[in-house]
């Protein structure tokens, strides 16, 4: 199986972001990352709703909405009505989790969780069955083009199991420092949607990348 690619608009060029969003929609891109962080979560400021709603209005891929920032509670309606198809919310973020997750579905979008690199998978077996989507960080959040850390592959084979033992639904998405260096290794300990930001709008060939990301893992 071919795994999702979600390029990240956080390394795209803001000043031209209709054409960044055409390009994706011409390209073999799955969903599109988008990337909130308020400088408290993280140590970065990204960008708000009224950006969501722009990309929203030139995207015909489902928007996949990465939330770092705190009390997300706060703001997931407003991130449903700026466009969100999927809601994922940090695990260190949400002392309600499971309302919160609630929440996110009430308002009709796929819930997920996203684990910083030091927070353990075991974390998560409760709220598993409820859970869309599990995105594993494999740098530290707060900026796009940092080194991918190597415990990551272990850490999401160890995601796989848990999700097996549970009989979740939930598909494994891994964001930070994928390239189409490790992304067939990613693949095959078991992930399902590899975002990637600087390697696909840094490339020369932004589509071409995206086509190989989406070969990952293939024999
Ligand atoms: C980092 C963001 C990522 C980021 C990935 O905090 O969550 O989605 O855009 O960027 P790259 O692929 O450059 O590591
Ligand atoms: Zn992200």
């Amino acid at each position: 199986m071919n795994p999702l690619v979600a390029p990240s608009v956080l390394a795209s060029d803001f000043a031209n972001l209709q054409r960044e969003i055409e390009m994706l929609n011409a390209s073999e891109a799955d969903w599109i990352h988008v990337d909130v962080m308020d400088g408290r979560f993280v140590p970065n400021i990204s960008f708000g709703m009224p950006v969501v709603k722009a990309i929203k209005k030139h995207a015909r891929k489902p928007l996949d909405v990465h939330l770092m920032i705190v009390e997300p509670d706060r703001y997931l309606q407003d991130f449903k009505e700026a466009g969100a198809d999927s809601l994922t919310v940090h695990w260190e973020a949400c002392p309600h989790l499971h309302r919160t997750v609630q929440t996110i579905h009430e308002l009709g979008c796929r819930a997920g969780v996203a684990l910083n690199p030091h927070t353990p998978v075991d974390g998560l077996e409760w709220i598993l069955p409820d859970l869309d989507l599990v995105l594993v960080m494999s740098v530290n959040p707060g900026f796009g083009g940092q080194a991918f850390i190597d415990a990551s592959y272990r850490k999401i084979a160890r995601l796989r199991e848990l999700i097996q033992r549970v009989g979740s639904r939930a598909v494994i998405e891994v964001d930070g420092g994928v390239s189409p260096d490790n992304a067939s290794r990613l693949v095959e300990v078991g992930v399902d949607v590899l975002v990637a930001g600087s390697v696909v709008f840094k490339a020369h060939d932004p589509q071409a990348t995206i086509a190989t990301l989406k070969q990952a893992g293939r024999k």
